[in-house]
């Protein structure tokens, strides 16, 4: 068995952990709202989903898109239900037809009942200005309008507060193949129109660059802030970045297929959006430092879900694994970092909720946020550790060791992931600057690889209460091999 050094400097703050770093993305994209999140049917949201969304407390939902945002004209989801248009859309390959069941206000209740703020994405590629600042209108004027009583008609009297606005999505590839300086442009347009209404926060998301595209990236973001900034500057909130961990069948292997090595090099993969966020922040504090770093869509993306499996693909062990870990640099960056919305959150791509033939159940990944969630709102906390890397593959190597550590008041919360496929790692905690005491832990594993859940086996991984020893103020905690463990204890 390795074993692994972990101190955590309680004088040494990064920032607060924003609860919006643990946000989720929805689209109307294969089954992901359509039959998946929302049943057609009962015409309702599945209550399982409800429950454990509200649960969870969702903190920031993303919609709606994604590439749909980009054919999306909001008055096709206003109205009853029953007369809403049928509409299509091909993004993938595949004629979607679209009923429009879920809109503006189904969205939005959906928000209030699980404790999301709504980031909604506005049209770039094929909607208007004009169209924009009437939902925009739509959602937040109080009244005294004809759209504001629009929306009394509709069943809801009251303005919606929406936390962020998005300008397109993608607007270098679905949202309008645009160069930077189109976009630039296009960004202007709607920053200036976009109404500004007494008492209606207007937090406007630049559209930021493909992540996983390592020589454009830079550059986008650059050129992009480079336009804004040269004369009179638009108000910007936040720019968002896009990153997935892809998978390829011959180095990643399958969603529920891999080998050891398969393992580590999908994790290395996952890892590598730090590079990105590193990259951004710095373009950001140099041209614009003021706004944020969003992660508007992050996740595993298995060469298993395409349009034949309608983007479902299982999500196992490996996947919440990757997930905690781009969670715990999410905290290790949360100073610039303010909010992230995982991709996605039902049926689509490494999911925290699935259904099979109508049934619903939980995957790994939900439990990954909810043992990540007594960090939110947390002072994330410096970190050192000493733990011997993972070696895969050509002279590569992952970290053995994920951690991030918060506190509030005298509570301290870390989450410990040992990403070795194969060797259990003996970890010593300890407080740089004080003492823990009274430590408490779940863990998080799987006996085999290629475990899942499904409706008939729905806890089959799901944490378990973990033996942690306190001595002499440091906890030892022992991690079977690819294993997340999440700990709390006092700070004496
Ligand atoms: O998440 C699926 C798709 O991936 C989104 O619609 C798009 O924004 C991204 O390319």
């Amino acid at each position: 068995m390795s074993s692994a050094q972990v101190a955590v400097h309680l004088n040494q703050p990064i920032g607060i952990i924003s609860p919006e770093l643990h946000g989720h993305f929805v689209e109307q994209l294969f089954d992901c709202v359509n039959d998946g999140l929302y049943d057609r049917q009962e015409e309702r949201f599945r209550p399982l989903f409800v429950q454990k969304s509200a649960g969870l407390g969702l903190e920031l939902l993303r919609w709606p898109g994604g590439c749909f945002a980009e054919a999306y004209r909001w008055r096709d989801g206003i109205g009853p239900q029953r007369v809403r248009p049928r509409t299509v859309t091909n993004r993938w390959g595949v004629d979607e037809v679209e009923t429009h069941h879920v809109g503006t206000h189904e969205i939005l209740d959906f928000c209030s009942q699980t404790g999301a703020k709504p980031w909604m994405c506005l049209n770039v590629a094929s909607g208007s200005v004009r169209e924009a600042c009437e939902w925009f209108e739509y959602m937040t004027m109080a009244t005294g309008t004809d759209l504001a009583d629009e929306r009394a008609a509709n069943g809801r009297l009251e303005p919606w507060e929406v936390a962020y606005w998005g300008i397109g999505n993608e607007c270098w590839d679905c949202g309008g193949k645009f160069t930077p300086s189109e976009y630039a442009e296009a960004y202007r347009r709607f920053e200036s129109a976009l109404p500004r209404l007494k008492g209606v926060p207007r937090r406007l998301i630049v559209g930021g660059p493909d992540g996983n595209k390592v020589h454009e990236r830079a550059r986008w973001t650059r050129e992009v802030l480079e336009r804004l900034t040269q004369w009179r500057w638009p108000a910007m909130h936040a720019v968002d970045l896009h990153f997935y961990t892809w998978g390829d069948w011959k180095v990643t292997g399958g969603a529920a297929a891999y080998d050891a090595t398969q393992f580590s090099a999908f994790i290395y993969r996952a890892l590598e959006i730090e590079d990105a966020i590193v990259e951004q922040r710095a373009i950001l504090d140099e041209l614009a430092p003021h706004p944020k770093l969003f992660v508007g869509e992050w996740g595993p993306w298995h060469p298993d879900a395409n349009s034949q499996s309608r983007f479902f693909q299982a999500v196992t062990l490996r996947d919440a694994l990757a997930v905690s870990a781009t969670l715990d640099l999410f905290h290790n960056h949360c100073d610039k970092v303010a909010a992230a919305t995982y991709t996605m959150l039902c049926n689509v791509l490494g999911a925290p909720f699935q259904t099979r033939e109508g049934r619903p159940y939980l995957t790994p990944v939900y439990h990954v946020f909810e043992m990540h969630k007594a960090h939110r709102g947390g002072t994330a906390l410096d970190v050192s550790r000493a733990a011997a890397e993972v070696g895969f593959g050509d002279g590569l190597a992952t970290p053995g060791l994920s951690v991030s550590a918060s506190r509030m008041g005298t509570q301290l919360t870390a989450t410990l992931a040992n990403l070795s496929p194969s060797e259990p790692l003996q970890v010593e905690l300890r407080a740089q600057g004080g003492t823990l005491e009274s430590p408490t832990a779940r863990v998080l594993l799987a006996e085999d690889p290629a475990w899942v859940n499904d409706p008939d086996q729905p806890d089959r991984i799901a944490p378990r209460g973990w033996e942690v020893t306190e001595t002499a103020g440091k906890l030892l905690i022992r991690l079977p091999a690819a294993s997340l463990a999440s700990v709390r204890c006092q700070i004496a």
